[in-house]
Formats: C-alpha cells, sequence, structure tokens
C-alpha cells in the first residue's frame, strides 16, 4: 500500500464499492450524494454523460476546444478534470465535483457516468443539452481492467477472466454496461440528446465533430474544426499534461501502471480475449441486447 498521504486519498484506495440505489459505486462518492442529487443545473450547462471507458475525455477536450473557438491555449488553462468537473466526484482531501461546478462560470461542460435513472432531476427540469458517447463493450472491458489497475479507487480487478465475469454481472463501479448504454438511448427519443459513437468518433472524426457543432448551434470555420481535430487527436492528447490525468497524484493514478490514455483504438479486445471468452461475451452480449435497437461495431 502507499504510503498515507497529506491529501488522505489512502482511505479510497482499493477499497470494496459501496451501493447507490443498486448500482456499484466508490463508497466516497456515495457519502457526497445528498449533495449531487440536490444539484441545481443552469439552463445553458451541457452535461457529457457516458459509461466509464468509453471516451469521456476525448469527448471533453473537443467540447472545451468547441467552446473556446479552437484556442489551444485556452484549453491548456487547466487540467481536463477541473475545466469539465465530474458531477459524482468526491475524494477526501480535494474538492467535489459539486463544489467546482458551483465555482464554475457558465455555460459549463458537467461530466457524469451516472445511469440515466440516477441523474439529478433538475438537468431534466432545466432542459439541458446532454451528449452520451458509447462505446463497444468489448473495448470498454479492456479498458475498463487496465483502468481497474492503474487507479487505485477501484478494488482489485483480479485476472481478466475474473473481471470479465464482474463486468457481466454488472458488479463494476456504474453498474450494467448493458443497462446504462440502453437506458441513455431510450432518453434520446424523448429529450435534447445527442447519442454518439466512439467507433464513430475514430472512423471519422470530422463528420462527428461537425454532428456536435450542428447540435449545439455553433459555426466554426473549416480551419478551426481542423486545429481542433488535431489538438483532440490521441496522439496530442496523450503528450498534453491537461488532458493526459498525469497531474494527478499517483496516490490516485499510477501511470507506470497503465497510462490514462492507453492504446485509443478499436477492436483492442482481440489482443486480450481468448476464443472461449469471446463466446462466452457474445452469448451473453446478445442476451442482454435482444430486441434493441441499439448496435455497436465491435472494431473499426
Ligand atoms: P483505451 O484504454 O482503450 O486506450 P474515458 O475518457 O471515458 O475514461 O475513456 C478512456 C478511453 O478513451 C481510453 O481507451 C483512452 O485511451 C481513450 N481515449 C482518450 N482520448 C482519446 C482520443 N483522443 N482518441 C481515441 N481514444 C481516446
Amino acid at each position: 500500500r502507499d504510503p498515507p498521504s497529506a491529501m488522505g486519498e489512502q482511505e479510497v484506495v482499493r477499497e470494496e464499492l459501496g451501493n447507490l440505489h443498486g448500482i456499484p459505486l466508490y463508497k466516497s462518492f456515495i457519502e457526497g450524494w445528498p449533495k449531487v442529487e440536490a444539484f441545481q443545473a443552469r439552463p445553458d450547462d451541457l452535461l457529457i454523460s457516458t459509461y466509464p471507458k468509453s471516451g469521456t475525455t476525448w469527448l471533453s477536450e473537443i467540447l472545451d476546444m468547441i467552446y473556446h473557438d479552437g484556442d489551444v491555449e485556452k484549453c491548456r488553462r487547466d487540467a481536463i478534470f477541473n475545466r469539465v468537473p465530474f458531477l459524482e466526484m468526491k475524494v477526501p482531501g480535494i474538492p467535489s465535483g459539486v463544489e467546482l461546478l458551483e465555482k464554475t462560470p457558465s455555460p459549463r461542460l458537467v461530466k457524469t457516468h451516472l445511469p440515466v435513472q440516477l441523474l439529478p432531476t433538475s438537468f431534466w427540469d432545466k432542459d439541458c443539452k446532454i451528449i452520451y458517447v458509447a462505446r463497444n463493450p468489448k473495448d470498454v472491458v479492456i479498458s475498463y481492467y487496465y483502468f481497474y489497475q492503474m487507479a487505485k479507487m477501484h478494488p482489485d480487478p483480479g485476472t481478466l477472466g475474473e473481471f470479465l465475469d464482474t463486468f457481466m454481472a454488472g458488479k463494476v463501479a456504474y453498474g450494467s454496461w448493458y443497462e446504462h448504454v440502453q437506458g441513455w438511448w431510450k432518453k434520446k427519443k424523448e429529450k435534447k440528446l445527442l447519442y454518439l459513437f466512439y467507433e464513430d468518433m475514430k472512423k471519422d472524426p470530422r463528420q462527428e465533430v461537425q454532428k456536435i457543432m450542428q447540435f449545439l448551434g455553433k459555426e466554426l470555420a473549416e480551419e478551426t474544426v481542423g486545429r481542433i481535430l488535431h489538438h483532440t487527436s490521441f496522439q496530442e492528447m496523450k503528450k498534453n499534461p491537461a488532458a493526459n490525468y498525469e497531474t494527478l497524484p499517483t496516490a490516485l493514478m499510477d501511470h507506470s501502471l497503465s497510462p490514462f490514455l492507453r492504446k485509443g483504438v478499436s477492436g483492442d479486445w482481440k489482443n486480450h480475449f481468448t476464443v472461449a471468452q469471446n463466446e462466452c461475451f457474445d452469448q451473453h452480449y446478445w442476451e442482454h441486447m435482444a430486441g434493441s435497437d441499439l448496435h455497436f461495431q465491435m472494431e473499426v
């Protein structure tokens, strides 16, 4: 274990997850829940909603760039987790997501991983715009497996085989991927919600950025869009300390175990799943996605 630190991260290291209204979640986040539930959204807040490891940071950087008209220097003003506060985040010793948001001037970008049924009602009351990004579950589970290892607020993930079982059973942080992606997909029918896919962003980032701009009613010159695409490419973000999470204390994230910006591709699961694991995962996938008109590309 790490030595105790002044920031008090020690308490959240490798703890078992708690349970928030049926969803497995970090105990320190659950302690902060009353303030999250009572959160007051503003009508011009833009909510970035994702299941973990689906491209949240990538979309966040794209949005901050769009909000700042492609000004790279402005987007280096602070770390991504301060520029786009994480709504339900609460870790001892650092300002919570709600505290950061209260100090953030409008228009705010807000990040959440909450399943749709737990989103604070204020976002619906204020009719805030929402962008959801989903990623195929095979790449999500691999990305999550490495994230469990490097981000020490997670319990020990065990072997990959064990982690696949935990993921399929919905016992990882934020619960069932299947329920998360489908819950938000259904909301799209009634709310101002743009539903994007990581795989589409990989295939044609320009087209997806244009979709985002259209959704926001924002116009930017071709050249500015080009600059946004360059600045938010995997290679650029990986070396950008304002985007790659390296400024967080090692006690929270240890990049020597696995970097936060790890591979940034679609289909990396093929380097990890055994044939048997893949068959089992496919079977489970079809059982849980049966009848849904939501479809995923497992590679691009
Ligand atoms: P991998 O672990 O597969 O590399 P989140 O931000 O939701 O936690 O998602 C993290 C995943 O998004 C990681 O996936 C990370 O590498 C990937 N990612 C981050 N920035 C990216 C970018 N600019 N392009 C492609 N993938 C990116």
